[in-house]
């Protein structure tokens, strides 16, 4: 039988990344490479505010169509799927849009928003419309993270008792590791955050406020306890650290990428992977993932449900800082705190 193609859609094309006049990575391309790698779409139009970035986009991957207006092209192409990878602050509005207009699964980057207000509306907004929606944490496809995980579950280091992970970052970067934590622990939620941030240059990262430096403990339903540091001084020996009863194991920066020890052994057990923890093949692994979904239904790993637990605890983190005490969760705010409390002075630059 023949299977069937699906009408994709870009929105914010991008320039290539480190090309003339980029503006960030040009994760379009990635994702256009994922999904015509598949086979099983056409790519039918495409749409950004900047003209040159998609007349370049479009002399490299011959859209049907090219537009300048999002929405215009939402509401005229009748799209099965559709990338979001413009900057943050522009994904719920957009998801939103694009539920709204009847596409049926919508691939947006990280991170979710920038409130949590916003996070849980394009959420709810996906949900109610039967909308397949997926974040980009395609790290999650790639072999280290897979055996890591296949290892905590096959019992390697005793019972989880602890996930550990540092990065630039709890929003931009740090939302990856945050995710990769709930991946470990099989997509529990949590139950609260205790933190503190530093905030004195006002940093932004894609035009969303970040803090300097973090620190944030939570807790998991199960009894999981996980640790995030970011910022400048927060190494801790590896990128993520999942601590269990009887071991430990540790996903590195750099090669090899995976090891663990048990208790009581003198050496690590070194596992070798044929990929790192950066590799090109997961955005591809992530588009022939939701095509998959797409003919026979259920949710990806990248699913909107582990994300939108994974994304609570970043704002719950500069909930607690703000509210200088833990924030049991669900989280019950709208806005941004950080960006609350640059505001109002009480962290950043123009601190008080
Ligand atoms: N998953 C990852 O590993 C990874 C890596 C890098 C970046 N990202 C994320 O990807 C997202 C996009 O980053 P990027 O580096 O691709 O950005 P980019 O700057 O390269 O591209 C964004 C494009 O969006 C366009 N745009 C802006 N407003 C628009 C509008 N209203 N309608 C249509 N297009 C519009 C811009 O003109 C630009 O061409 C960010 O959220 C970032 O955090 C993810």
């Amino acid at each position: 039988m023949q299977k069937k193609i699906y009408r994709y859609g870009i929105i914010g094309t991008g320039r290539k990344h480190r090309s003339e006049g980029s503006t960030g990575f040009g994760m379009a391309h990635e994702h256009i490479r994922g999904y015509q790698r598949t086979e099983r779409v056409v790519l039918a139009a495409i749409a950004d505010i900047d003209p040159e970035a998609a007349n370049l986009f479009a002399v490299e991957y011959s859209p049907q169509k090219v537009y300048s207006d999002y929405k215009e092209m939402l509401s005229k192409e009748n799209l099965d799927i559709v990338s979001v990878t413009t900057w943050p602050h522009l994904h719920s509005e957009m998801v939103i849009e694009a539920a709204n207009a009847g596409v049926r699964a919508i691939h947006c980057e990280k991170p979710m928003a920038v409130t949590w207000g916003e996070c849980k509306r394009m959420y709810a907004a996906c949900k109610e419309k039967g909308v397949n929606l997926i974040f980009d944490h395609q790290r999650r496809y790639l072999e280290p993270f897979q055996r890591a995980r296949e290892l905590i579950r096959e019992g390697a280091i005793g019972d989880l008792v602890r996930l550990e992970a540092n990065t630039g970052d709890m929003f931009d970067w740090g939302t990856h590791w945050l995710n990769m934590m709930f991946f470990f622990n099989n997509e529990v939620p949590a139950r609260w955050v205790l933190a503190q941030i530093e905030s004195h240059t006002g940093r932004r990262v894609y035009g969303a406020p970040a803090e300097d430096q973090a620190i944030c403990q939570f807790q998991f339903e199960n009894g999981v306890r996980g640790l995030m540091i970011t910022g400048a001084d927060s190494d801790i020996g590896c990128a993520i650290r999942a601590v269990g009863s009887n071991g430990m194991l540790e996903i590195l920066w750099g090669d090899p990428s995976l090891r663990y020890i048990r208790r009581g052994d003198a050496n690590w057990i070194v596992v070798t992977t044929s990929e790192g923890i950066h590799g090109g093949e997961a955005i591809p692994r992530a588009a022939a993932d939701m095509i998959k979904s797409m003919d026979i239904g259920g949710s990806t790993i990248l699913s909107a449900d582990s994300v939108i637990h994974s994304t609570e605890i970043i704002f719950a983190c500069y909930e607690s800082s703000r509210r200088r005490g833990r924030v049991n969760l669900p989280l019950d705010i709208d806005d941004s705190p950080i960006q609350d409390m640059l505001d109002r002075k009480l962290i950043g630059p123009d601190r008080a």
